[in-house]
């Protein structure tokens, strides 16, 4: 077995994951999260909001997953989101033609066959909505798009002030073309994401000076070959294009070291031209190095430009834009549109008025050519250049109206619960014993904070540790009480699905009322007084107490 099956077999058995529809056959890239890895996954959303929802201060939304046609019209997905496809004329397997590898000859990697030509599969799965069915619907491919098709209400929610984010988390739909890399490729999956509203031409960051230092392993587009270099330098050396998009690598790296993804497997790899997204202009993808699947994508941190508003605005026909004031008012020279009331007076009579309104609406380059068209009460008239003055006049200038960029931060959980329990999952061999496995999940994380243990189910031992385990719990910490088997295997079932500490009820608690604590990672074990328990306990989980000065050591 390599490190993703042992990984997998021990998540199955311990309540982490396991694929969904099991009894009738499973179908690929469907996954359930168990008890254990539902409560995980939540607790790496809620790091998640730590960081973007209160620090970064972006307010949480939460949309439909299914998006009207439209939507997806105007996002490019029902065009764009698609790739090549390529089917076995032998077997009938279906393959993702940027899959396939030379080493294959150009033949079928499962059974040898010939191979159809490729052709383009959209990943967003239809439906229909309402009895009639007359109207399509799709499952959401990203989380994003509600964001924008509501930037109208946003922008007045955050006093029409630029930057400003706006954070969701939630699943999202892509029918993948055969996924065979198990709980990494999904057809439904969690992403957590935010949609950063910046002025398109000022994407300095105002607190970058705090991530200035931080050194990053990025792998840029045109060398694809590592160095190690702090966010700094990166921008100002124009590796990464701007503070906006160094600011949020930085955060990234910090949020993925703190769920526990190890600093040495991690790096930042800019896309290629050609692997784009069909809205970024350029993207920095967080990887992690795994044991089979090598280096896998976590984060994907894109430019996405103005492509997104200004295109729901062409196609909803609605204002997707801000007034930006100027620090200070400018004073501008503008040619000023005259309609000639001498001639469009007589010529149009009751309408003249909306005309000349209607000439002054065009732009200056609207002006221009032979003729001019304006639509009035739904007719066209045409009108002559020659009845139309220009006047320059000197105004101020208070402000102006942008349609703003948006920098994405954008996550996929489900990859980051895999990469952390691969990342932490330990084989030890401990002396006259089989292996010990186990998980080196933060305490900040852990589904399992404390597990209580009474050392036998007699002596009054089990009262006092259901007193423990009652105090824990009203402390809201994440607790598991477990009197089954020997002591020595209830520890081990602890380390493996990553419990931080165990607190074990003994004789001498009845005698002289103190407990031990030991310590998932080291083993060593340490005496305290009942009464502090729940303080001392709180202090090792947070890191504010160490285990070498918790209590008496044993
Ligand atoms: N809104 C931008 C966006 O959706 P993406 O790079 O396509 O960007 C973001 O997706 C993240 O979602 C990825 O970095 C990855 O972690 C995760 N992801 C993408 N496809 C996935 C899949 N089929 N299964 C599991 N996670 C996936």
């Amino acid at each position: 077995m390599d490190k993703y099956e042992r990984v997998i077999e021990m998540a199955k058995r311990r309540g982490f994951l396991w694929q969904s529809f099991e009894i009738y056959g499973a179908t690929a890239g469907f996954w359930d999260f168990g008890p254990l890895g539902a409560i995980l996954k939540r607790r790496i959303e809620n790091l998640w909001r730590e960081f973007y929802v209160i620090n970064e201060g972006f307010y949480e939304v939460d949309g439909p997953t299914i998006g009207i046609e439209d939507v997806f019209t105007a996002s490019g997905h029902v065009r764009g989101f698609v790739d090549l496809v390529v089917e076995c004329k032998k077997c009938g397997e279906m393959f993702r033609a940027d899959h396939l590898t030379e080493k294959h000859n150009g033949g079928c990697p499962e059974c040898g066959g010939v191979l159809g030509d490729p052709y383009a599969f959209n990943l967003m799965f239809k439906t229909a909505i309402g009895p009639d069915s007359k109207r399509i619907g799709y499952l959401r491919p990203e989380t994003a798009q509600n964001i924008f098709t509501a930037f109208g209400r946003l922008v007045r929610f955050y006093r029409n002030k630029l930057p400003f984010g706006v954070a969701q988390i939630g699943k999202v739909y892509r029918n993948e073309i055969s996924p065979r890399q198990g709980v990494i490729r999904l057809r439904e999956f969690t992403q957590a994401e935010a949609e950063i509203f910046v002025h398109p031409w000022e994407k300095r960051h105002p607190r970058f000076g705090s991530v200035a230092d931080t050194v990053v392993r990025l792998y840029p587009k045109e060398k694809q070959d590592g160095i190690n270099i702090t966010v700094g330098e990166a921008v100002e050396k124009g590796i990464i294009a701007h503070q906006f998009l160094g600011y949020h690598i930085a955060l990234a790296q910090s949020f993925l070291t703190d769920v526990g993804i190890p600093l040495e497997k991690l790096r930042f790899r800019q896309h290629r031209v050609d692997e784009r997204a069909h809205y970024a202009v350029d993207c920095w993808d967080a990887e992690t190095l795994t044991d089979r699947f090598e280096w896998i994508e976590l984060v994907g941190i894109a430019d996405r430009t103005d492509y997104d508003l200004k295109s729901h605005s062409e196609h909803a026909n609605a204002d997707m834009r801000v007034f930006v004031s100027y620090d200070r008012p400018k004073t501008v020279e503008q040619l000023v549109i005259k309609p000639d009331m001498g001639v469009l007076g007589p010529k149009f009579k009751d309408m003249a008025a909306k005309v000349a309104d209607a000439l002054k609406a065009l732009s200056i380059d609207q002006l221009r050519g032979e003729e001019i068209a304006v639509k009035i009460d739904g007719k066209i008239v045409r009108i002559d250049p020659k009845w139309i003055e220009y006047e320059r006049v000197t105004e101020e200038v208070q402000g102006e109206y942008v349609v703003p960029h948006i920098i994405e931060p954008s996550y996929g959980i489900d990859r980051i619960v895999y990469a952390l329990l691969e990342h932490s999952f330990e084989e030890e061999c401990v002396e006259d014993d089989d292996a010990r496995i186990v998980l080196r999940i933060p305490p900040n994380i852990a589904p399992i904070q404390v597990a209580v243990f009474p050392l036998l189910s007699k002596d009054g031992l089990v009262e006092c540790a259901k007193r423990v385990e009652s105090l824990l719990r009203q402390n809201k910490l994440l607790v598991d009480y477990d009197e089954s088997g020997t002591i020595g295997r209830r520890y081990r079932r602890h380390d493996e699905i990553g419990t931080p500490l165990a607190v074990t009820i003994d004789h001498q608690t009845l005698d002289d009322d103190t407990v031990t604590i030991r310590d998932r990672d080291s083993m060593e074990q340490v005496r305290v007084r009942t009464d502090e328990v729940v303080e001392i306990v709180c202090g090792l989980l947070s890191g504010d107490v160490s285990f070498e000065g918790a209590g008496t050591r044993i």
